[in-house]
């Protein structure tokens, strides 16, 4: 049996020395506080499951979904969220495309648009989804680094015109994952008009549009004028709804990118199963989550406070649920995440999201077990106590 070469080419899996750690520290019958991992702990909002019981009860939904884009009571919906929401409007049939998550929307546009010898424009640190099906379909992945200084925003400017010329698609994310950073409309329109400039299609991942706190709410590419031309946007209802088991989402913008990926979608899967896109489209439209949205600002504030009480200089991310947290001096994202867990705490190694990653922790404030922020603040005394730090 020989499976295929591009298998090589997926980047070794960086996570794999913390998850042996992890392991064994739990095998050992220790306690952790895991801030690893990037999935909301509050379960599903109870009248979204009692409406897939409902939807799922009805025969018309246990059959192959026959319609173009996706169930049409789903993409309704998600039209009339879009437009409450952003001030946008979509065309339902030719602008929105159900997606299995956004993971897999992101995974096959990449096989719809690049070609071998492409370049992709890809955030560094990242999500890595886009950089590694880039490489599957061939591709060249070109990093654009996310720095500090430029509040994690790429640097247009330094992309060179040579690589800009050669790529097809430019990736963002915003709020971001794993910096928590935000993006504004003056930034989305330079975007706007560079991938103009290039002929470029822009991906927009837009997964975390709902977590925000302090009343801040996240813009969407497709309100920037222009933005229709050039850009197709992702959203989940994973992280808005508590909703990463059910596998749903949709992509939404320009007419010819969402047929360019339906086209390959069509041959690759058979859509959803329609309960869960009914479920969902009335979710979009009847549910919200402003519980679980309270409990993560505050897990937010406890772990930003006490990191700042140990001599970090944080500032308090608006979205998303993680904190980036840079690592004290003398230690690379590696040799901290290790010193982490062996205080009995899990972060992520920033380096695992990109070579601009390292120097910096990830720590999620989507905690399993943690009641009212008490896990949180277990984490920053366990740190105090045991973790050495020099500033
Ligand atoms: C930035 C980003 N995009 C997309 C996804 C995938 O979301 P979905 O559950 O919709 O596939 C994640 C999941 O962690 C994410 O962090």
């Amino acid at each position: 049996m020989q499976r295929a070469k591009r298998l090589d080419l997926i980047p070794p899996y960086l996570f794999g020395e913390i998850a042996r750690l992890k392991k064994q520290a739990i095998d050992a019958g220790r306690d952790l506080v895991d801030l690893g991992i990037g999935d909301p702990d509050q379960p599903t909002p109870a009248p979204i499951v009692e409406k897939l019981y409902e939807f799922a009860q009805n025969p018309d939904t246990h059959r192959y979904d026959e319609s173009n884009a996706g169930d049409p009571s789903f993409l309704n919906a998600a039209a009339q969220w879009f437009h409450k929401r952003f001030g946008v409007s979509l065309n339902a049939e030719t602008e929105l495309l159900l997606l299995i998550g956004s993971k897999e929307g992101l995974a096959h546009l990449c096989w719809a648009f690049v070609d071998p010898g492409d370049y992709t424009l890809v955030p560094d640190p990242n999500y890595t989804v886009p950089k590694v099906n880039t490489l599957l379909a061939g591709g060249t992945p070109y990093p654009m680094p996310l720095l500090a200084e430029n509040k994690f925003l790429p640097d247009l400017t330094a992309i060179p015109s040579d690589i800009a010329a050669k790529s097809k698609v430019l990736f963002l994310n915003y709020p971001h994952n794993p910096t928590g950073a935000t993006a504004t409309p003056e930034f989305f329109a330079d975007v706007v008009a560079f991938a103009k400039q290039y002929d470029l299609l822009v991906c927009h991942d837009c997964a975390y549009s709902e977590v925000g706190y302090d009343g801040y709410h996240a813009p969407s590419i497709l309100q920037t004028p222009g933005a229709m031309d050039v850009a197709i946007e992702t959203h989940s209802l994973s992280k808005t709804l508590n909703m990463t088991g059910w596998r749903i989402g949709f992509a939404a913008g320009n007419a010819d990118a969402i047929a360019a990926l339906n086209k390959l979608k069509s041959n690759v899967d058979s859509k959803q199963f329609a309960a869960i896109d009914r479920a969902a489209g009335w979710a979009l439209l009847n549910a919200n989550n402003d519980a679980t949205l309270a409990l993560y600002k505050k897990r937010r504030d406890i772990l930003v406070d006490g990191l700042n009480s140990l001599g970090w200089n944080l500032h308090k991310p608006e979205a998303a649920f993680y904190i980036w947290v840079p690592c004290p001096p003398g230690y690379t994202s590696m040799t901290f995440a290790k010193a982490l867990l062996e205080a009995g705490v899990l972060a992520i190694p920033g380096l695992g999201y990109g070579d601009h990653g390292d120097g910096y922790v990830r720590m999620s404030l989507t905690l399993t077990g943690d009641r009212d922020g008490e896990r949180v603040a277990e984490a920053v005394r366990r740190i105090k106590e045991h973790v050495p730090i020099v500033w």
